[in-house]
């Protein structure tokens, strides 16, 4: 386990851990405020994050923003990273071999950043996260809490891209977020 930020980026830079290096163009480290109350975690890069190596830049992280503007959130002020960190090929679901290779960094960033709050987004997130039991329609808008730190299952914005219904649930999930960390800082 690396116990700073540049040793932990330091130790990926050059990585192999996985069949995802030999295609991508940019590592998707992760982004945003290194001390975030709030964390969110994707799937992995498509194709803009892995030309521009940051997450949720193209159609799906637009929207997410959008979404985060709603509520009043700033996207500089959570912490977003995701499940693998190299693109899988035509945008296909990491396999479990690569999500395993690549968890650790995710676990190593998660100690850094120290996140009240997690918001798992989609299906992927949800059982690499939390188990493969879970399912995301079951999941979505209830909390999990494991060991100090509360879940927030919710649908991945893509899913929003392919039905439009789905917004009223992600923006209604953001707020049990957003309503949770008041409470939590007018209690501190
Ligand atoms: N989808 C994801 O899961 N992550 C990204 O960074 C972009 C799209």
């Amino acid at each position: 386990m690396c116990k700073t930020w540049e040793e932990l980026e330091k130790s990926i830079l050059n990585c192999q851990k996985c069949k995802l290096c030999k295609t991508r163009q940019n590592i998707v480290f992760g982004v945003g405020n290194k001390n975030a109350q709030i964390m969110f975690i994707g799937e992995g890069p498509g194709a803009d994050e892995d030309r521009l190596g940051e997450p949720f830049v193209g159609r799906a992280g637009k929207l997410m923003n959008m979404a985060f503007e709603a509520i009043g959130l700033k996207r500089e002020d959570v912490y977003i990273a995701n499940i693998v960190k190299c693109r899988p090929p035509a945008n296909r679901n990491p396999e479990d071999d690569e999500a395993f290779a690549c968890l650790d960094y995710l676990r190593n960033q998660v100690i850094l950043v120290k996140p009240k709050i997690i918001v798992l987004l989609g299906s992927v997130a949800l059982k690499n996260i939390l188990g493969k039991e879970y399912g995301i329609t079951e999941s979505r808008g209830k909390w999990v809490e494991k060991k100090g730190i509360y879940y927030m299952p919710t649908w991945h914005p893509a899913a929003l891209l392919r039905d439009e219904t789905k917004k009223i649930d992600f923006i209604k999930d953001l707020k049990l977020v957003m309503d949770r960390i008041a409470e939590n800082n007018s209690l501190a």
